[in-house]
């Protein structure tokens, strides 16, 4: 089978922006495979911070990158045989993904990885550069963004609902720091790509932002068909 032929929905966006729920929501809706490959920056991430990793050492984070044993099952992560799905998910593993990600040797070491996660029936990724670098020919790319206001709410709801402590002041200083690393950096910047459709869900619910990308899906669909 032609790898090149498997269908493919993109979802980059900036910080706590939706992206993840609504790509894994499409995912389960189309029955396609998802991937979450901020989370594979958070697990690059952890295992610094376990190993005392200094952030400055790019030889040391790529040769991490490159070697990390992780598998995902269902909802789940694990890293090294153990469970981490919750602690990558921390604001410090967020920060450090942030600044690791900014290292070109970094990115380089997770583009095979990526890339596997395209099998039949289809994927759906979330991230920073997907419909950029990784999957550039993705039949459907979305840029999804939200205000900073609206983020920082979300973010706040979904680290209180995982019982981790949070100020809403201090998450949206966080996230507008983090937008600013992530857009400046030279290599795979975040920012919407002239062929990604813009999806701004500042007053939409999930369940309106999941079928919008379900409905452009389904016109890409078609047009490919024509
Ligand atoms: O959950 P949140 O959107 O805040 O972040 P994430 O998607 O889990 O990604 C954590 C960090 O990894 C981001 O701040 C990015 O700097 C980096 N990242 C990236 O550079 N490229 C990706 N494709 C995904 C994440």
């Amino acid at each position: 089978m032609d790898i090149n032929s498997i269908p493919v929905i993109t979802i980059d966006g900036p910080s706590a922006s939706g992206k993840g729920t609504i790509a894994q929501l499409v995912a389960k809706k189309l029955g396609f495979h998802y991937l979450d490959s901020g989370a594979l920056y958070r697990l690059v991430a952890l295992k610094a911070l376990q190993a005392d990793i200094n952030i400055s050492d790019e030889n040391k984070l790529a040769k991490i990158a490159a070697t990390l044993d992780v598998f995902f099952e269902n909802d789940q992560i694990y890293l090294e045989n153990k469970l981490v799905t919750d602690k990558i998910r921390t604001e410090e593993c967020g920060v450090m993904a942030s600044k690791l990600a900014s290292f070109p040797r970094v990115r380089e070491s997770l583009i095979v990885r990526q890339r596997a996660f395209r099998q039949p029936p289809g994927l759906v990724t979330d991230g920073r550069d997907m419909g950029s670098v990784i999957f550039p020919d993705a039949l459907l790319k979305v840029f999804l963004t939200a205000s900073a206001e609206i983020r920082a709410q979300r973010r706040y709801k979904q680290l209180i609902e995982k019982g981790i402590n949070a100020s809403i002041v201090e998450l949206q200083r966080g996230i507008q720091k983090r937008d600013e690393r992530d857009s400046k950096r030279s290599v795979a910047p975040l920012q919407q790509s002239s062929d990604a459709r813009l999806l701004d869900t500042t007053s939409l619910s999930i369940l309106q932002a999941q079928n919008c990308v379900l409905e452009w899906y389904r016109e890409c669909c078609t047009s490919e068909r024509v």
